[in-house]
């Protein structure tokens, strides 16, 4: 394994105030004489996982306690110090860039896991980002409307035709912390009406949230008002009729965003802390899968990723709810179906009168078109000069 550090390597390395190695950890605690030794055992409320707990050999001979820490851990995680989001920074500058050179290089005709590919490639040369924060989704066509496509069982190996549209989540990961990135956009740089109409919809709820977010906010408020946004931009496409109020009160946004607006990010790409004792997930169609519970706070880091996806046994089921269907003009959602979906997803950071926006990347129908047209306009890779 190679030559065994001296303890000052990790100390300066790890920023801890002191360093034992494992064979002596016993005699080193033995001397402090604790009265009790705290571990960290606990429930990450998003994956229902159990974090496993430190242990050494002689442990037993010490009063441990290993719920106490827990709570306190996840209260410091979910609140960002500036050397936190310092790094969270560089991931979401490094992630930006390699979505935009993947889309300079995207063209039908290609793989969707090339562009997988790319942007690990992307982020572990020109970042030092050895992983990602999740397995890349990297959905085309209708494919775009599964939400964790990508998996083992559908693993980015469509081809990519001319008018898919593509949708693209990912995000590199540096000392354990995460981006989480969605772009969308036509494969052939191209918008038709109904992309661009969809597209314009998404970015529009994405922009409405983003400029209503600032400590002390609902973030089920949040949730709420994209739907709402979603619902009244599908009116005006024609795929929906009727009263927006009425149509939040049978829950139809949840038909085309079954997801949650957002998360909270960290360590974990779905980070801890969104449901603390005392804060319940609200049990409606879309909400229940909000991630987050919690009032916003000044230096949490979220996501927002709003999306419109035409999810065919989704649409079939509202179609089958007279309180829903009634709202549809199926004549119209019928050339929707296999358009796949659309999730602009961006990382924020809460400051204390509203956001910084993390993510940096084309976001409006013109930017993107100008920006994948321009296929001879460099690019300004992050340079490993300015690596953290
Ligand atoms: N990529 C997983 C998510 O957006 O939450
Ligand atoms: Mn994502
Ligand atoms: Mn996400």
């Amino acid at each position: 394994m190679g030559e065994i550090f001296k303890k000052e390597h990790f100390k300066e390395k790890y920023a801890v105030d002191e360093v034992q190695y494992t064979c002596d950890i016993v005699d080193a605690l033995s001397n402090l004489k604790p009265a009790m030794l705290l571990t960290l055992r606990g429930q990450n409320t998003d994956s229902g996982s159990t974090c496993r707990e430190a242990s050494f050999e002689g442990i037993s001979g010490f009063q441990v306690n290993n719920t106490l820490l827990h709570p306190v851990i996840v209260e410091c995680r979910l609140i960002k110090t500036d050397m936190e989001l310092e790094v969270l920074r560089y991931t979401n500058r490094v992630s930006s860039e390699a979505h935009k050179m993947i889309m300079k290089h995207v063209k039908p005709g290609q793989k969707e896991y090339e562009m997988e590919s790319l942007f690990q490639h992307y982020c572990y040369t020109k970042g030092g980002m050895r992983h990602t924060s999740y397995t890349c989704i990297c959905g085309t066509g209708h494919n775009s409307s599964v939400l964790h496509y990508g998996h083992a069982g559908a693993p980015n190996d469509k081809l990519i035709s001319d008018g898919d549209m593509c949708l693209f989540d990912m995000g590199g990961e540096y000392y354990c912390y995460s981006s989480d990135i969605t772009c969308s956009f036509p494969a052939n740089g191209k918008f038709t009406p109904d992309q661009r109409a969809v597209y314009e919809a998404v970015l529009k709820s994405s922009r409405t949230v983003m400029a209503a977010i600032e400590p002390g906010v609902k973030w089920t408020d949040m949730h709420r008002m994209a739907d709402k946004v979603h619902l009244e931009e599908l009116v005006k496409i024609g795929i929906l009729n009727g009263s927006v109020e009425d149509m939040m009160k049978v829950h139809l946004g949840s038909v085309f965003m079954p997801h949650g607006l957002g998360h909270l990010l960290g360590i974990d790409v779905h980070d801890v802390g969104g449901y603390p004792e005392g804060v319940e997930r609200i049990d409606e169609p879309g909400l229940k899968s909000l991630r987050m519970g919690r009032l916003v706070r000044e230096r949490m880091v979220l996501t927002v990723e709003p999306g419109i996806y035409f999810i065919n046994h989704l649409l079939d089921q509202a179609l089958a709810n007279s309180s829903q269907s009634c709202f549809i003009n199926n004549q119209v959602l019928a050339r929707f179906r296999g358009f796949g979906g659309v999730r602009i997803e961006d990382d924020i950071a809460v400051t204390a009168d509203g956001i910084e926006l993390l993510t940096c990347v084309p976001r409006t129908v013109e930017e993107i078109e100008a920006f994948m047209a321009d296929s001879a306009k460099t690019f300004s890779p992050v340079v490993s000069s300015e690596r953290l």
